[in-house]
């Protein structure tokens, strides 16, 4: 299987073959990704939610990402590793976007980075792809604001909302973006930005019709049963399986079946 690259997305969309986009945090899951046959792995900044337990993605930062994006890159040799540019991290200037997206790539050894943003961010994602950094985009329901937005709500809802996510996404695509994550939009929304773009789009909460899809790996593979927001299918239930297997391991302790003759030293 070879690597997937930047330059194989937009002649995927134009072959009209899917992408598959995951999100991964540790060396583990990311050998098991690769195994599946995967093209693109997202360091999300969902590690926020995931790992770290907040509410949202505002208290993540740099040095949070750099560290789960090495640790996934250990597991990695097929897919292409996108890694989340956290908030605050490139919205005060352009020199310090440039700047982390730098460290995104060399010290967690990302091959490209994705940032939050439509207009307001085009000419910092022109600044990062000049210096030969590929950028994917993502607009609709972005989380870093989700304070703005007043909580986790379907965006682009009613026409100038809906225009507003147009000009977003020909904005990102001017400026040079490879590909660009719809969140959180009505299914004809994205399915009428994606018809009209060249770059490939990749949905999570916004229908079929994109060029690919993306969820939260934790999310598809069942991993916390209080969390089944209506865009996540669970693939698996993997929070019974661990579950299970835990209680087994603490019965067995206790009952002095673990450890067994098989699994001691002479
Ligand atoms: O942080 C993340 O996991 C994301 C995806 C949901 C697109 O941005």
């Amino acid at each position: 299987m070879d690597r997937i690259t930047v330059p194989k997305f937009a002649p995927r969309k134009r072959k009209g073959r899917k992408l598959v986009m995951v999100t991964c945090y540790d060396a583990t899951f990311a050998r098991l990704v690769d195994q599946a046959g995967i093209d693109a792995v997202l360091v999300g900044d969902s590690l926020g939610n995931v790992i770290q337990g907040h509410e949202t993605t505002i208290p993540v930062t740099i040095e949070d990402v750099i560290y789960h994006t090495r640790a996934v890159s250990r597991g990695l040799n097929h897919p292409l590793l996108i890694a989340d540019l956290p908030f605050m991290t490139y919205q005060a200037s352009r020199e310090e976007a440039m700047f982390n997206s730098g460290r995104l790539m060399q010290e967690g050894r990302a091959h490209a980075v994705k940032l939050e943003g439509g207009v307001r961010v085009a000419e910092t994602v022109r600044a990062i792809v000049k210096t030969g950094i590929p950028v994917m985009g993502h607009i609709g329901l972005t989380p870093q604001s989700v304070h703005g937005f007043g909580g986790y709500r379907i965006q682009g809802r009613g026409e100038a909302a809906a225009q507003r996510l147009r000009e977003d996404a020909l904005a990102l695509q001017d400026a040079g973006v490879f590909s660009i994550v719809l969140e959180g939009i009505p299914t004809a929304l994205a399915t009428e930005i994606s018809a009209s773009l060249e770059v490939p789009t990749i949905g999570i909460g916004a229908g079929p019709n994109c060029d690919g899809q993306v969820l939260v790996l934790y999310d598809l593979l069942g991993l916390d049963d209080s969390f089944a927001p209506r865009f996540v299918k669970q693939y698996a239930t993997l929070s019974n399986t661990v579950a299970e297997a835990l209680k087994s391991f603490a019965g067995e302790v206790r009952d002095g079946k673990f450890p067994a003759e098989e699994h001691s030293f002479d």
